[in-house]
C-alpha cells in the first residue's frame, strides 16, 4: 500500500490544528525542520513539533535538514517524533551510526535522506539498519519546486537493493510530488510519498490524498 505524508510546510500556520485535521486520512504527517545552515531557509522546530504532537495522533515523520543532526535526534523524539530522518551529508559516519542506534533504543524509526547530488552508494553502509530512506526530488529548502525526473533511477536502484536484501525499509520521496509525478515514483518503487503544495492547495484534501495513492 502506498503511504501519503502531507508536508505541513505548505499548511496555513495560523490554523495549524484545522490544517492537520484536514489531512488525517493520510498515513504520516511530514514535518520539515530547516536551520539556515544545512539549507538556505529556516522553518519550524521543537516547540511547534510539541504543539503538533498535542493535537494529533498521526505518525509524525520529522525530516531534519540541519547541520550535525545527531545532536538533536533525541530532542525531536522527546518533542513527539515517531520517525526521524536526517541527511547523510550532514553527519560523520560515526555520529550517523550512533544516532540510528539511539533512535532504535528509544523505539523510534530511523531514516536517512539524500540530496539530489548525492549518490545512493553512500547509504549502503547503513541500509541494513534503516527503517526508511528519503530520496529528495528537489533541492531541500523550499516547498513548491519542480520534481526532478533524473532522480527516478535512484528510487528504482534503492528498490532493487531493498528487495534483493529482503529489508524492511520504506522508500520515501520528497519534493514536487503531484498526481503525475506520484505515479512515476510509485512505478519506480517508492512506497511513501511526501506532498506539500499538491495537497494543501486543494479544498478537498482527503480526496487528493486518496488520488495520490495511485
Ligand atoms: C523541501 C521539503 C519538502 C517540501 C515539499 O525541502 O523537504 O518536504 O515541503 O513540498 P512540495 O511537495 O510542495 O514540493
Ligand atoms: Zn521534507
Amino acid at each position: 500500500m502506498i503511504k501519503i505524508a502531507p508536508s505541513i510546510l505548505a499548511a496555513d500556520f495560523t490554523r495549524l490544528d484545522e490544517e492537520i485535521k484536514s489531512v488525517e486520512t493520510a498515513d504520516y504527517l511530514h514535518f520539515d525542520v530547516m536551520d539556515g545552515v544545512f539549507v538556505p531557509n529556516i522553518s519550524i522546530g521543537l516547540p511547534v513539533l510539541e504543539s503538533v504532537r498535542d493535537v494529533t495522533s498521526m505518525t509524525l515523520d520529522v525530516h531534519l535538514m540541519i547541520a550535525s543532526p545527531a545532536r538533536y535526534t533525541a530532542r525531536f523524539v522527546d518533542a513527539g517524533a515517531d520517525i526521524v530522518v536526517f541527511h547523510v551529508e550532514a553527519e560523520t559516519p560515526e555520529n550517523t551510526r550512533s544516532a540510528i542506534k539511539e533512535l532504535h533504543g528509544l523505539r523510534k524509526k530511523a531514516g536517512l535522506s539524500v540530496k539530489p547530488g548525492t549518490g545512493i552508494e553512500v547509504l549502503l553502509p547503513y541500509i541494513d539498519d534503516l527503517d526508511i530512506i528519503l530520496v529528495m526530488t528537489v533541492e531541500p529548502g523550499f516547498g513548491g519546486q519542480v520534481f526532478m525526473g533524473e532522480m527516478l533511477p535512484k528510487i528504482s536502484g534503492l528498490r532493487r537493493i531493498i528487495d534483493s536484501r529482503g529489508l524492511d525499509c520504506e522508500l520515501e520521496v520528497d519534493g514536487g510530488v503531484n498526481l503525475e509525478t506520484a505515479l512515476l515514483c510509485i512505478n519506480a518503487g517508492a512506497n511513501v510519498l511526501v506532498a506539500g503544495n499538491d495537497i494543501f492547495s486543494q479544498p478537498d484534501r482527503a480526496a487528493r490524498i486518496m488520488a495520490l495513492r495511485g
